[in-house]
C-alpha cells in the first residue's frame, strides 16, 4: 500500500514474515545511516534479536533504546529522556529512527523523531494490531498532558511502515480484539463491501491465516486513501472518529486505565454513534443491529453501562469539553448506514443528553 502525500509519500509492507526483510527495505530508501530503534520494552524481548538480526544482514549499524511498557511512558519526561539518549548517542540527520512496538512507541518515537535536530527520518514497525491497522499509518504522532491525552504532538510522516501480522502471535486475545475495533471502524465508515467480508471472516482474522493478512492490508489501504486526500484531518480524516467522541470521554471518565482499553471504548463509541444515528432517524434499525452484533461477537463491549464513574451526566459533560459546544450543538461523526459515516455539525445537545440517559438506563 502507498500513502501517496507528494515528495512525503511512503510504502506499507504489509506481509508475513517482513520483519526478517525490515533491514532490506530500509536500504531502498535509506542507502546510507545508524539505525536508532526505539522499542517497547515487551517488544524488545519478545522479537528484538530478530529485528537486529535483520538489520545486521543489511549491513546497518543499530543501536537500541528501549522505553518502558504503558501509557505513561507517552509523557515529556520519557520524550525528554528519549532525545537527550539518541543524542547522546551521537545520532545525525541522516540517520534513521524505528519505531518498535504498538501505538504507544510508535507516537513517542514519531514525535520525537519529529523534534530530534528538526527532523530524523522514521520508520514504523508496529506490533499490535491497532498499531498495525491505524496509529502506524498517517502520521499522527504525539504524547499526553495530565489534561488528557495526545495533546501535544506534530503530523509526521514516516518515511516507510513495515507491518508483520506474525508479530501478532505474541499479542494477548484482549488487545486483539482492541485492535479489531478499529478495522470494524473502518469498514463502517466507507466500506460495506468490506464490512461484510469481515462479517463471513472475522474467526479467520483472530489467527494465523491469510484472512488476517487482507484484513490489516485493506484497512491500511482505506486509511492511506483517506490520509492522502486530507492529512491535516481537515475534512474526510474526521470521519475515522466515527464513535471517538463518545470512546475518549469513557476513557477520561475510566481514567485510561486497564479497565477499558482504547479499542473497547472505540468498541462501545461506535455502537452509541449507530444507536444515537438511529433514534435521530438517520439510520435504519437493521444497519445498526447488524454493526452491533458484529462487534459483539468479537467479543467487544458495546454498552457504557456498568462502567465506574460513567453516567449520563459525567459522559455529556466530559464529551462537551473534548468537542468545542457552540450555542447548544455539539459535532460528532454520525452513519447514515453501514458504511456511510458523515461529519455532523450541529447535532443538538438536548437529544444527545436525551440519548445518553437512555443508553445509561
Ligand atoms: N497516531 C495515531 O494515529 C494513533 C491512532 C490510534 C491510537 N494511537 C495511540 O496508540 C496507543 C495505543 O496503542 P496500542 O493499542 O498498540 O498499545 P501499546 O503500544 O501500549 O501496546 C499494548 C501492549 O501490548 C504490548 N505489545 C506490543 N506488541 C506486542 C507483541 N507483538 N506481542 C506481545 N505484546 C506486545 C505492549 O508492550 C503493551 O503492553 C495510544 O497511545 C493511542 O493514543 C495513535
Ligand atoms: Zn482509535
Amino acid at each position: 500500500v502507498t500513502v501517496n502525500l507528494g515528495a512525503r509519500s511512503y510504502d506499507i509492507i504489509i506481509e508475513d514474515g517482513a520483519l526478517a526483510r525490515t533491514g532490506a527495505l530500509i536500504r531502498q530508501v535509506k542507502p546510507k545511516g545508524t539505525a536508532f530503534i526505539v522499542a517497547d520494552a515487551n517488544v524488545q524481548g519478545l522479537h528484538g534479536k530478530a529485528l537486529l538480526q535483520s538489520l545486521e544482514q543489511a549491513g546497518i549499524a543499530a543501536k537500541l533504546f528501549s522505553v518502558a511498557p504503558g501509557e505513561g511512558s507517552k509523557d515529556f519526561k520519557t520524550l525528554e529522556k528519549l532525545i537527550g539518549d539518541l543524542v547522546g548517542a551521537g545520532i545525525e540527520r541522516g540517520d534513521v529512527i524505528i519505531a518498535f512496538g504498538g501505538g504507544m512507541v510508535g507516537d513517542l518515537a514519531g514525535f520525537a523523531a519529529s523534534l530530534t535536530l528538526r527532523g530524523v527520518d522514521f520508520i514504523q514497525v508496529p506490533t499490535t494490531l491497532l498499531s498495525q491497522v491505524d496509529s502506524s499509518v498517517g502520521g499522527k504522532t504525539g504524547i499526553n498532558l495530565a489534561l488528557g491525552k495526545n495533546l501535544v504532538g506534530s503530523f509526521y510522516q514516516p518515511r516507510l511502515v513495515v507491518i508483520d501480522p506474525g508479530l501478532l502471535d505474541t499479542l494477548d486475545s484482549r488487545q486483539l480484539r482492541a485492535g479489531y475495533a478499529e478495522i470494524v471502524k473502518i469498514a463502517l465508515v466507507k466500506e460495506t463491501d468490506f464490512f461484510d467480508w469481515l462479517e463471513k471472516n472475522s474467526t479467520a482474522v483472530f489467527k494465523d491465516t491469510p484472512q488476517r493478512t487482507q484484513a490489516i492490508a485493506a484497512a491500511c489501504r482505506l486509511k492511506a486513501d483517506i490520509v492522502a486526500r486530507d492529512e491535516r484531518d481537515l475534512d474526510e480524516r474526521l470521519l475515522l472518529n466515527l464513535g471517538h467522541t463518545f470512546a475518549h470521554a469513557l476513557e477520561a471518565l475510566t481514567n485510561y486505565s486497564n479497565a477499558l482499553l482504547h479499542g473497547e471504548a472505540v468498541g462501545i463509541g461506535v455502537a452509541m454513534a449507530f444507536r444515537f444515528s438511529v433514534q435521530l432517524g438517520l439510520c435504519e434499525p437493521a444497519d445498526m443491529q447488524r454493526a452491533v452484533r458484529h462487534l459483539e461477537k468479537a467479543g467487544l463491549p458495546v454498552a457504557a453501562r456498568n462502567l465506574p464513574g460513567v453516567t449520563a451526566e459525567s459522559l455529556l459533560n466530559t464529551m462537551s469539553k473534548d468537542k468545542k459546544v457552540t450555542d447548544g450543538r455539539i459535532n460528532l461523526i454520525l452513519a447514515n448506514g453501514i458504511g456511510k459515516a458523515f461529519i455532523s455539525r450541529d447535532v443538538d445537545l438536548k437529544k444527545l443528553a436525551a440519548f445518553l440517559r437512555q443508553e445509561m438506563r
